[in-house]
């Protein structure tokens, strides 16, 4: 959804002929417009605490035999995948820390690396064509540029390489309209397509989804959704996602604008016809703010509310989830939110999952404390100017 206006594009221009700093490492510190490179977070940025992975440790890419736990519990190695909460990072390429000098279009601290360590197991990023390269970027590549999808999903394989016992989820906005044959390449070259799942029947929803102990014995176990590709035999294991799932809305300005309403496929009509259907529910649950007439950016000042597992406050991620579990009759298969680590969101999916996790990294301080940019330094409201601007583009995507 673009959110662009002749109001912020005017905004753009004023605030990039006044700006008085450097940028750095934004889309306007290379004369090319194009920051290529993957954002490298640093080591302290991106710091684990050292606690134990109980599912890590084995190189192996084979399937593993004797499985003790499943995406963090021995619990879910017997229920089925749409059965399970898959907690999600919202735009999960797109970092607000040192590597895009905080950037405010950023929508996490922390990369999906670490996402996986912490127990996200939904990943989420909007692809763009670059000259033919299939590109992550946010919006518009000008404003914040992740890199290639292949690195990206290269980076998602060596995790799964070495942790035989997770499930993995990932969510891609097809935003240039790519063939369905060009996310075969880059999954094929990354790697990663060795452990796409494939349904029997990929183009047709199904409420009868293998366990996840199933699809770890098979090392089937990575489900891919393009929003929107058309579905081909050809490639089985990736999928067209409204096909299969089914989103509450997404543009959500005040926290108390979180609903279970369908948005989208707009043609299933309601929620129950999209789960009589057999699509899983994914529920959004990230707010925007405001920043000026037209400019949208992940609404951080909330983020403590907007990611708490409790039920008692308007905005609370517990209560979201309670109020669609009510609404749906069954709880989301997926949700998606921001700044991942806050609340942390993980305890939601895990009381809708029922479980005590075990073998998870917590993560440690955010991108932003750590930034180097200096640009807050420059800038009272620790505001990057030339990024506010592009923000105008349109921040309100999915
Ligand atoms: C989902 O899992 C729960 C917990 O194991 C179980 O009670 C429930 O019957 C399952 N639902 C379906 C539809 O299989
Ligand atoms: C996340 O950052 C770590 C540390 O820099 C790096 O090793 C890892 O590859 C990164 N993951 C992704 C998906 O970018
Ligand atoms: C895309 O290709 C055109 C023509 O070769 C070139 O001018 C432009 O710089 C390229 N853009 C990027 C982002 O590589
Ligand atoms: C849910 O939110 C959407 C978007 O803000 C809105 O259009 C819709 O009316 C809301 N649904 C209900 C039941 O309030």
């Amino acid at each position: 959804m673009i959110m662009a206006s002749l109001f912020s594009y005017a905004a753009a221009a004023l605030l990039l002929a006044s700006g008085t700093q450097a940028v750095p490492q934004g889309p306007f510190g290379a004369e090319s417009g194009i920051v290529s490179a993957v954002p490298t977070a640093s080591a302290s940025s991106a710091g684990v605490a050292a606690s134990q992975p109980s599912s890590s440790g084995s190189s192996s890419n084979a399937a593993s035999s004797d499985i003790s736990a499943c995406n963090n519990s021995p619990l879910l190695c017997d229920r089925a995948y749409n059965n399970v909460t898959h907690m999600g990072a919202h735009d999960s390429s797109f970092l607000r820390d040192a590597s895009t000098g905080n950037s405010l279009a950023g929508n996490q601290y922390f990369n999906a690396t670490v996402a996986l360590d912490a127990g996200i197991r939904l990943l989420q990023g909007q692809v763009h064509d670059v000259n033919g390269t299939l590109q992550l970027c946010h919006t518009t590549c000008n404003l914040l540029d992740a890199g290639p999808l292949q690195d990206w999903l290269a980076k998602i394989k060596f995790w799964m390489d070495k942790n035989p016992n997770e499930v993995v989820t990932i969510l891609l906005v097809n935003s240039d309209n790519k063939l369905v044959s060009d996310y075969a390449t880059v999954f094929e070259g990354s790697g990663i397509s060795t452990y796409g799942y494939a349904p029997s029947d990929g183009s047709t929803a199904s409420s009868t989804w293998p366990t996840l102990g199933d699809m770890i014995t098979s090392n089937k176990r990575l489900v891919s959704f393009i929003a929107s590709i058309d579905y081909s035999p050809t490639y089985p294991y990736l999928l067209s996602e409204f096909d299969h799932v089914f989103e509450n809305p997404y543009d959500v300005l005040s926290l108390s604008g979180f609903n279970c309403t369908l948005d989208r496929p707009k043609g299933q009509g309601s929620a129950s016809n999209a789960l009589a259907s057999g699509r899983m529910p994914l529920m959004n649950h990230f707010a925007y703010s405001l920043l000026m007439e037209g400019v949208q950016i992940p609404d951080e000042t909330n983020i403590e509310i907007t990611n708490s597992a409790d039920t008692g406050t308007t905005g609370n991620l517990g209560l979201h989830a309670d109020t669609c579990v009510k609404e749906w009759g069954t709880k989301p298969t997926f949700i998606l939110v921001d700044f991942f680590d806050k609340g942390p969101a993980i305890d939601t999916a895990d009381r809708l999952n029922g479980i005590t996790a075990t073998g998870r990294k917590g993560v440690v301080g955010t991108g932003e404390e750590d930034s180097t940019s200096g640009a807050s330094e420059n800038n009272p409201m620790g505001i990057n100017v030339a990024l506010v601007a592009f923000v105008g583009f349109a921040l309100a995507v999915v």
